[in-house]
């Protein structure tokens, strides 16, 4: 049987929720990856680092006894983010960035930053204290098309703000354009992306293929087929700047399936398995180590894991849904395939 072993990867961009939804979902991540950053858009959202490092308890105190997993944790920026924030969530050793909703973007991101100035004084702070940047890149004027606001927000934003702030390490999150790849690649150091599962295995005609599919939404929103092949591409080219991040996003199936559902897919519960796939389909296997357990622990400058982690080439049918907190969630691939699974002993 067909199989690859890999050092234990990090998930660079991860919902984990709270309360019993978490509980419910984190052994699936912890499962797979040793280190996860966990984003802030909690309802209310993680604002400061003391909110941060009670969130990481919660998330240790869910984790069951036996499994070894670090969560990361990022400080969700506002119009109000105190500039000494930068100090506090610095010398807390378990802070790694800053995450930028702008406001109104995706889901939970109401208390987000209204205009990119307002955070300038945190930005520079962050930039001298070395602190990440982590973007959601999407513009959030509702007279631009859904499909050309991330291409617009790396002109009218991310351009000027990595010019602006020329030594801030900032993560472009879950790109989905070639805009964003060509965006990266010609950038000065210090720029860097991730990229999920679902933006490398399918285009936004999943979004409909049948009927309408609201288990593929998610923000950014799928995109073209050459917005696809670009992603592969820059993945496959072993190109250090791109990394894994799933952007797994649990919505309970009532969110989602409803007539204004939640944006978010959730991958958790496969998400290695997902990428191998991709990797396999681009010719580019021999990669997937590099981008799920090399580059982002470096950009992060994180030591990498020490673990292991063997997948196998063998089909298996994903459930139709898992418990979520007293709800239930629809995973990618319910009722499907995924073509690699985890080896029994790890
Ligand atoms: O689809 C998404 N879901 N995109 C995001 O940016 C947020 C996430 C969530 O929290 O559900
Ligand atoms: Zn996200």
């Amino acid at each position: 049987m067909t199989s690859v072993t890999i050092r234990r990867p990090d998930d660079l961009h991860l919902h984990l929720r709270d309360g019993e939804p978490m509980r419910s979902i984190l052994p699936f991540t912890a499962a797979r990856f040793a280190r996860a950053l966990v984003m802030p858009n909690l309802r209310p959202p993680v604002t400061t680092t003391e909110q941060a490092l009670a969130y990481r308890r919660r998330i240790l105190d869910a984790l069951p006894s036996g499994m070894d997993f670090e969560p990361l944790m990022a400080i969700y920026l506002t119009d109000r983010t105190e500039p000494a924030e930068v100090e506090r969530a610095k010398a807390s050793r378990h802070i790694v960035g800053f995450k930028l909703y702008p406001a109104g973007a995706t889901t939970h991101s109401d208390a987000g930053v209204t205009d990119i100035r307002r955070v300038d004084a945190v930005l520079s702070r962050m930039e001298e204290q070395d602190l990440v940047l982590e973007v959601h890149g999407e513009v959030t004027d509702p007279e631009v098309d859904v499909f050309d606001r991330e291409a617009r927000f790396i002109d009218g934003v991310l351009a000027p703000l990595a010019r602006r702030f020329p030594r801030l390490r900032i993560v472009f999150e879950h790109i989905t354009t070639r805009a964003a790849v060509e965006f990266v690649l010609g950038s000065r150091a210090g720029i860097a992306a991730t990229v999920t599962p679902q933006h490398l295995l399918m285009n936004r005609n999943a979004l409909f293929a049948g009927g309408i599919r609201p288990h593929h939404y998610c923000l950014p929103v799928l995109k073209s087929q050459a917005d696809r092949e670009a992603l592969l591409n820059a993945v496959a080219s072993g190109d250090s700047r791109f990394f894994l991040g799933t952007d797994s996003a649990p919505h309970a199936r009532a969110a989602k399936e409803t007539a204004c559902g939640c944006a978010g897919i959730f991958s958790a519960h496969g998400a290695i398995e997902l990428y191998a796939e991709a990797f396999e389909s681009a010719g580019a296997l021999a990669r997937l180590e590099a981008f799920a357990s090399g580059h982002g622990a470096d950009f992060y400058r994180l030591p990498r894991n020490q673990g292991r982690l063997t997948l196998v080439k063998a089909a298996w049918e994903v459930p139709r849904a898992y418990p979520f907190g007293a709800e239930q969630i629809v995973p990618l691939r319910a009722g499907e395939h995924i073509a690699w699974r985890l080896a029994e002993e790890q």
